[in-house]
């Protein structure tokens, strides 16, 4: 798939969505590494007017207030065989890999026993990452709390500090209790983390994190949700999804009224910034970590990987909240509909119409 010349500018840089060369341009990471360091440039700001300037914001911060749950009281002692888990699921899924695809290359080799644990390592992958995400949404919100201008939302966004924070206990200790080790967070992911955190304009706070990366967990969650037969992932992912739909209906309410009375050039930043995204968000499915830790290099996977229309269906799925929530901003159509041309090419268009969030509405 060849992305248009004029769709190459900022944090990629890339002339097609496949470049394996950059797919693959991962540096070693320190292993032993703890903290993670992004410089950031941000203006904290008090407001004095303590009235209620944005009623829908409130009537959200009144909601989050009366959805806190204790992630304790998720039944834990639930007993999880992941073996008999992954492989109901997988047969449940019913996508198939098309072995002829991977004739020369070590996993043609794989059999029955192969294929079961990287289904397991891949679900506990797909969870590490999961916990990542959470933590750099606690981050965002926390940052949120500090330069948004207005008093409706910086309350709103403090419960979700505590919402993410949350998110975050529960999938890591689900991963430990359940699963083993928690995966190192993936390289392309970082970078987008790193992308979004490190970005001092406020608005970009919230479109990196509230928009894509909400988008892209919602997507997965619900993916998994209605995939799993495991009833505590099955419990945890609705109690986590039911947060997640406030956290987007608080991102687009945010930016809307702004989007709104940006410039031209303003608004491509953004819509520069959400098709690059789904870049980063199209190099992590690729899961080169979880090849590596069954002997296989990356680099002789994915060039083969990303021919696989499995894979081609798994990176538009991940997308189908982002469209809507793009198009709710306005971001689709600005600029001769940059943004809606880009999302043709990338096959993602016909999501636009499709429900942002609110899968389960509280009471469901
Ligand atoms: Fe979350
Ligand atoms: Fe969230």
């Amino acid at each position: 798939m060849t992305i248009t010349k004029d769709s190459v500018k900022g944090i990629t840089g890339r002339t097609q969505l496949n470049d394996i060369e950059a797919i693959l341009d991962i540096p070693e990471v320190n292993p032993e590494e703890i903290s993670h360091f992004i410089k950031t440039n941000s203006d904290s700001i008090f407001t004095w007017d303590y009235s209620s300037t944005k009623p829908q914001l409130h009537r959200l911060y009144e909601k989050a207030k009366a959805g806190q749950w204790n992630g304790n009281s998720l039944p834990w002692d639930t007993d999880v065989d992941i073996e008999k888990v992954v492989a109901e699921e997988e047969a449940n899924l019913g996508l198939r890999v098309d072995i002829s695809l991977y004739q020369d290359t070590p996993i043609a080799k794989w059999g029955e026993k192969e294929w079961l644990e990287f289904g397991i390592e891949s679900r506990r992958w797909v969870l590490s990452q999961t916990l990542h995400g959470e933590q750099g949404a606690m981050i965002c919100a926390s940052k949120i709390v500090e330069t948004v201008p207005w008093w409706d939302a910086k309350v709103y966004a403090s419960t979700q500090v505590v919402d993410e924070a949350r998110h975050a206990e529960v999938f890591n200790r689900y991963i430990s209790e359940k699963m083993g080790d928690i995966y190192p967070v993936n390289w392309h992911a970082r970078k987008l983390l790193d992308h979004i955190v490190g970005d001092s304009r406020w608005d970009m706070t919230y479109l990196g994190m509230q928009v894509m990366l909400e988008g892209l967990a919602l997507a997965s969650f619900g993916h998994m949700y209605h995939m799993s037969s495991e009833p505590l992932l099955k419990q945890l992912l609705r109690q986590v999804m039911i947060d997640e739909s406030r956290h987007v209906a608080f991102g687009t309410l945010c930016l809307k009224d702004v989007y709104e009375n940006m410039t031209d050039a303003e608004i491509k930043d953004r819509q520069d910034f959400a098709y690059e995204s789904c870049i980063y968000i199209h190099d992590r499915i690729y899961q080169y970590e979880v090849f590596e830790n069954m002997g296989v290099k990356p680099k002789d996977i994915i060039p083969i990987l990303i021919k696989d229309p499995v894979n081609v269906f798994i990176h538009r799925l991940s997308l189908a909240k982002i469209v809507p929530s793009c198009k709710n901003l306005g971001l689709l159509d600005r600029n001769n509909g940059w943004l809606r041309k880009r999302f043709e090419e990338l096959g993602i268009i016909g999501f636009e119409n499709e429900n942002a969030g609110d899968e389960f509405p509280e009471g469901e």
